[in-house]
Order: structure tokens, then sequence, then C-alpha cells
């Protein structure tokens, strides 16, 4: 049991989410770099697999590889065991992304100084804040010239509705930054530069504020206005409060330069102290504790085809109680079937290594056989465990699919049912219609581009696509016979799900309010629950 304990608290898994070129890869690097986990920065992925064009994404996907590696990461540092998860952002956002938070327990908002609060960081805040995850915000880039620091805390309260404590906070000015105080500590660490982009570990100059050899490397001008800053921050900003942290409702800050390596080592120290090991997880029947000893864990993510020339399938998992051994058998209880995990898998910069034992927190791949789905529960006995549901995005642009090559059509409905279990995509069709064509649904319009890339690759079948002007969608819960009524509206769609739950698509707010005033006996839902067949 202690040995459960000890290495539950230990352990820190969180998501780093920003928007694209705000530093995540290179920050992320430098975590490694500081972990001991990598020698020199620059290995983890070339940078040219991080130009966000399409063409070489597909690149990326082709040397799945690198996309799975990418998926999770794992180090220990300073007697913390480190699983960092992967939420790209760009075009390669997609539902993924999202999916991917609900096995994190905390989250690092990186911001780029110059940028503030960029698109993807509000979509992916949001979740975070839905989840009430614990939010750490890192300034990063403070190296150039950029935005001032109140300026940015002012940013996070307007936009995001979060009050910020800075931990660290820059001394300088605006694109000549010499350092940072840490409040907490009340220590000054001044900047130390090679200009080799942070290849290597510098040592910087660290102390007191009140020493009085730092009040002369800081210089008198820089000083007083430090003090000054420090003083407004005290009197007029939010005080520290662990709870309020805890509850997602306070975000600690940050700045430093993850290209520089500046800052980066304050914040590591930070982040560890101040931010939880696993939470206890919600199930059904309540909540279950990370140092319960029975082993228990969900899905939330399924990665196919990794390896085309073995055709593989990856589930990935996330361990939200007790221990997990190689050779384990454990209950999966969607299909009601014992399973033993093969090849348990965990990822390290460009190693895949097998597992030998893991605890709550940590993430594994296994083979999945086909059997797995996203958000599906695994746990030791018959016991009736399952995990909350996992939210269902509502998709924002809808495309009609099939298959070009009507000789390919196993092929396509294969695939099409396959990529919809991932949660590729999310799969529609026209009820009285066969499954010759699918309506599918994404929340980025790479989803598309990408589902269209593996029916081609991984199944053989082209595809005719043609998008549909529709943007909102609505799972409808109510009467066979007052569903049916909405079937022919004009400026709508009514679909199925993969479950046969009854889904309609409209163009705009103004014709969903529309439909809602005249089907008073319908409900709307944003995401679904238990609906009744067409
Ligand atoms: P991402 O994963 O969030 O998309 O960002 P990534 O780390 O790839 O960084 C995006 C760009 O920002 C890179 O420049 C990177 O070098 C730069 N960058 C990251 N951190 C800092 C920082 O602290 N200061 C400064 N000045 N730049 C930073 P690039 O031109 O796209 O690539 P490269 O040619 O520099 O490798």
């Amino acid at each position: 049991m202690t040995e459960l304990i000890n290495e539950v608290n230990r352990r820190r898994t969180f998501a780093i989410i920003s928007h694209p070129d705000a530093g995540k890869t290179t920050l992320t690097e430098k975590l490694l770099l500081y972990g001991g986990a990598i020698h020199l920065a620059g290995t983890v992925k070339s940078r040219k697999s991080q130009k966000h064009a399409v063409s070489d994404w597909m690149e990326i996907e082709k040397q799945r590889g690198i996309s799975v590696t990418s998926s999770v990461l794992q180090f220990d540092y300073s007697g913390f065991r480190i699983n960092i998860l992967d939420t790209p952002g760009h075009q390669d956002f997609s539902e993924d992304t999202y999916r991917t938070l609900m096995a994190a327990d905390s989250a690092v908002m990186l911001i780029d100084i110059a940028k503030g609060v960029e698109e993807q960081t509000k979509k992916l805040f949001w979740v975070c804040k839905k989840r009430k995850l614990p939010i750490f915000t890192f300034v990063n880039k403070i190296d150039r010239f950029g935005r001032t620091p109140f300026d940015l805390m002012d940013e996070l309260e307007k936009v995001l509705t979060i009050n910020a404590y800075p931990v660290t906070w820059p001394i300088g000015i605006e694109g000549n930054y010499i350092g940072i105080y840490n409040r907490l500590t009340k220590e000054v660490e001044l900047f130390a530069t090679d200009n080799r982009r942070g290849q290597k570990q510098l040592l910087s100059t660290k102390g007191s504020l009140e020493d009085v050899k730092m009040k002369d490397l800081i210089g008198p001008e820089y000083y007083e206005n430090l003090l000054a800053e420090i003083e407004l921050l005290d009197m007029a900003g939010d005080s520290f409060d662990v709870e309020k942290i805890k509850a997602g409702e306070l975000t600690p800050m940050f700045f430093g330069s993850a290209m520089t390596n500046f800052g980066v080592q304050a914040f590591l120290d930070k982040f560890l102290e101040l931010s939880q090991p696993p939470l206890p997880r919600v199930t059904k029947n309540g909540f279950i504790e990370p140092t319960d000893e029975n082993f228990s864990a969900f899905i939330f993510k399924i990665q196919a085809n990794m390896n085309p020339a073995h055709r593989d399938r990856i589930a990935f998992m996330r361990i939200c109680s007790g221990k997990f051994e190689k050779g384990m058998s454990v209950y999966h209880v969607q299909s009601g079937k014992e399973i033993k995990l093969s090849q348990p898998q965990q990822f390290l910069a460009q190693e895949r290594t097998i597992v030998e034992d893991a605890y709550s927190g940590d993430i594994i791949g296994v083979f999945d056989p086909g059997i797995f789905g996203i958000g599906d529960t695994l746990c030791l006995s018959k016991e009736k465990l399952q995990f909350e549901d996992f939210p269902v995005f509502p998709p924002e642009q809808f495309a009609r699919v099939q298959p070009k090559d009507t000789m390919k059509r196993k092929q396509f409905v294969k695939g099409m049912i396959q990529l919809a279990q991932e949660g590729a995509v999310q799969v529609f069709r026209q009820p009285d219609i066969g499954i010759e064509s699918f309506v599918v649904g994404t929340v980025g319009s790479l989803q598309l581009d990408v589902l269209e890339y593996r029916l081609k690759n991984e199944y053989g079948a082209t595809l005719l696509i043609n998008n549909l002007s529709y943007s909102l969608s609505r799972w409808i819960l109510g009467e066979k016979k007052d569903i049916d009524a909405i079937k022919g509206i004009d400026n709508g769609m009514l679909l199925v799900d993969t479950k046969d739950r009854p889904v309609i698509l409209v163009n705009n707010e103004w014709s969903l309010n529309w439909l809602i005033e005249r089907n008073p006996n319908l409900e709307f839902l944003v995401v679904p629950t238990d609906a009744r067949k067409i």
C-alpha cells in the first residue's frame, strides 16, 4: 500500500495547451532536457515536422512513429515521474485534442508574449475550465519584444475570466528582460545566454533581492522599477491561494523563454510543487481514488494502423487506480470480456519501451484487437465500475462522403466504421438510406483531410466529398412521430448517429431557434444522451 501511495504522490500528468508556434515543442524539449531525458535539445522531433502545412502533416502521419511518440512523453525529474500529454493545435486540431485533456490532471497554458491569448488556446482553455483542471500559465518568448506582463494578466482576466497570480515576474523592460523575480521564494534569477538557443542547460545567477550584489547586477533603474511593480502586485493583485489554484480558479503565472531556457527550471520546480498528483476520478457510482489498490483505467485515444506493415491498433489508456503489471488480465466493462493486455508500451522521446509496471496517473498504450472504444473502462474484476462518459464535442463542419469507386464499397464501409470507432470523425447516416454514403462531422477541417487520406491509404477507398453548409447539430429526444414530422424541413437534415440516435443538422442559430419554437415536444441536445431510435 505505501508503495502505491508513494508512486501516486510522485506522479504528475499534464497537457500543454497553446496556439501553434507559441513554443510547445520547444518547451517540451527543454523540460526533457532538464529532466535529463535528453542531453541536447532539438532531438525530440525534427523542426520540419512542426511546420503545419497539410502536406507535412500527412508526412508525419505516414511515419506514424512520430505522432505516436508525441502522444505522451514520460520522464523522471527530481523524484517526480512526469507524463506530458500532447495536444496538437492548429490544423491538427481535432476532437482527439479535446479528449486527451480527459487524461490530464492539470494543464500548462503556454502564451506567446507578443500574441497573448490566441484562438486555439481559448478553445482548449474552456475544456480545461469545464473540467475544473488546475491551469498553470507560462508566458513564453520573453527574450523578444512583446506585451507588458500587466497587459497579459488583464487579458487572462477579461478573455478567459481567470485571475492570475504571477509567481515569477520579469525584471527589465519589454524586449530587454534580464531576469525574473520569484515572488514566493523572494529570489532573483538573472539570465545567462550563450547564443546557442539553449541547447544545453546554463547556470544562471541566483540570489536574494535584498542582496546588495544583486541590486548592483540588476542596476538602479530596473531595481526600482521591479520594487514598484511587486508592490503593486502585492497590493492590487490576487493573493496566493492554493485552494483556488487546485479548483482552477486562479492560475499561477510564470515568465520565461523556452528557446533560451530562461525561467524554464524555475517554472518546472514550482509547477511540480504546486500541481497535484493524480486526482480521484468520477465513475458512474462515485469517485475512485488513485490509491485504491484495484486497478482501473479508461481509454482516451485509439490509433489504428500505426505501423502499416502490421496493421496494428493501439489503445491509449490512463490508469486511474492501482498498479498495472505486464501480462495482467483485466476486465473490459463494455464488452464484458476478460482481456490480457499485450505489448503494453510507454513512450520516451523517439523510443517505445515495454512497460513492466505502471501506476495511477500513467499512460500506457496496449495492442487493441479491435474491441476498444473511446471512453471504455478497464478494471480488475466484474465489479460494476464505469467511468463517466467522455464528452462528445458538437461538430462544426459537415460533409457527405461516398466511395468514388462503387466496387470499393465494402472497404469504404469498413474504414468508415473503424475510423468512427477510433473517434477520428463523427459519423452519421440518413435513416432511410443504406450505407452507400455517410455524413461526417468534424471540429477542424484537417479531420476531413485525415479521413480522406487514411481511407485511401489504409483501406484503398477514394472518396467523393461534398461539403454541406450546416454548422450546427443537435441530438433529438422525443416521440418517433414528432421526430418523423421534422424529416422534410428546409434548412435542415435529419440523420442518425452510429448508435442510431436521431440528430438534426441546421444552418445557423436562427434555424435552430425556429425549430425549437415549433417543436415543444422535442428536446434538442448539444451532446447525446440515450435517445430513442428513429
Ligand atoms: P509549437 O510547438 O507551439 O508550434 O512551437 P515551436 O516550439 O515549434 O516554436 C515555434 C517557433 O517559436 C520556433 O521558431 C521556435 O524556435 C520559436 N520559439 C520557441 N520558444 C521561443 C522563445 O522562447 N523565444 C523565441 N524568440 N522564439 C521561440 P521557428 O522559426 O518556427 O523554428 P526554428 O527555425 O527557430 O527552429
